[in-house]
């Protein structure tokens, strides 16, 4: 992949990752999300907007409208998803067959990296745009190192946060936090993830395939936020769809309704992690991570992904 050899040096491939992480759906709170659903289509629209892109438009619950949540869910393998998101998941695996799988890579990328950060000691997770809950969850992938590990999702969607506070924040230590992850310190700040995370203790924060929804600029801004108010031995782990053939990424993203889509390159992925140590081969293909890839990769999409240490400061 030429793209991603230009940032050699710190962009490397690796082999090997874990089983694919399966897209179930959790039985127990079912009708509690449902509940949700019902109160979050009243919910008023808003679209936010960030140096002129929109990240997410976020329409309350109108099943016509292709919804970036539920899109990726239809991708996963899940249930919940109406036809608008059927239709645009289709058409876009019609111009691109991979994508499902990218999207499967994605997850299980990050619950071996949410495993992974647990296992270097680290008990407070925040999942920045957690989307619609998926199996395993960050939590259940933590907590089955660190027993009292604490999560916060985070989303602007309603009907996301319904979903997660009716199946996954059900217990302590688990809490759902409707913000926007371009706003680190109102994030970080916000009280009701205050109620679960301590910033001045290690944290990690997850950036899992939303950075690719905000404009380069912008993103690095964002990274450096969170990096700027995260404890010495916190990590950040992050992935983006990436595509090799610029005119294919231009297709994908002008069919892409759901929100604006941006063909990051390697070099600004690898810049995201700007002031931390990249742990184990940098950034990677997600399918292969924490192992180095095969030197040759036909595939024309990736989903580039790391892990980086924030340091003693
Ligand atoms: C493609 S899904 C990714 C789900 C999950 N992170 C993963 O990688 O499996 C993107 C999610 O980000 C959320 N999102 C988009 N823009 C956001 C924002 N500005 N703040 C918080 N969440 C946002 C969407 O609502 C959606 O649930």
């Amino acid at each position: 992949m030429p793209g991603l050899r230009a940032a050699e040096g710190r962009v490397h491939r690796l082999a090997g990752v874990l089983g694919e992480a399966q897209q179930v759906r959790m039985a127990a709170g079912v009708a509690a999300a449902q509940a949700g659903m019902a109160a979050a289509a009243t919910a008023r629209p808003a679209v936010l907007r960030q140096s002129g892109a929109v990240l997410a438009m976020t329409t309350g619950f109108d099943t016509t409208v292709p919804n970036m949540a539920r899109v990726y869910n239809y991708w996963l393998g899940g249930k919940d998803h109406f036809a608008a998101d059927r239709a645009e998941a289709m058409r876009l695996v019609e111009r691109y067959p991979p994508l499902p799988a990218m999207v499967r890579e994605n997850r299980a990328f990050l619950i071996q990296a949410a495993g992974w950060a647990a296992r270097q000691g680290i008990g407070q997770f925040v999942d920045l745009g957690a989307g619609l809950p998926a199996s395993p969850a960050v939590h259940q992938a933590a907590r089955a190192v660190l027993p009292a590990a604490r999560v916060a999702y985070v989303d602007t969607d309603p009907v996301v946060l319904a979903h997660v506070r009716a199946l996954l924040a059900t217990g302590d230590g688990v809490t759902a936090i409707d913000a926007d992850l371009r706003d680190p310190a109102a994030v970080l700040g916000h009280e009701d993830l205050r109620a679960v995370i301590d910033p001045a203790r290690p944290v990690c924060v997850i950036l899992g395939a939303v950075l690719h929804f905000v404009d380069p600029d912008a993103a690095c801004a964002v990274t450096a936020g969170y990096v700027s108010l995260m404890a010495p031995g916190s990590c950040l782990v992050l992935s983006c769809a990436r595509f090799d053939d610029e005119e294919l990424a231009k297709q994908l993203a002008e069919e892409y309704t759901a929100a604006t889509w941006y063909n990051h390159s390697p070099a600004d992925i690898v810049g995201f992690f700007d002031g931390l140590e990249l742990a184990g081969p940098g950034v990677t293909e997600a399918r292969t991570w924490p192992k180095r890839s095969p030197e040759v990769d036909d595939r024309n999409g990736h989903v580039l992904a790391g892990v980086g240490r924030v340091l003693g400061r």
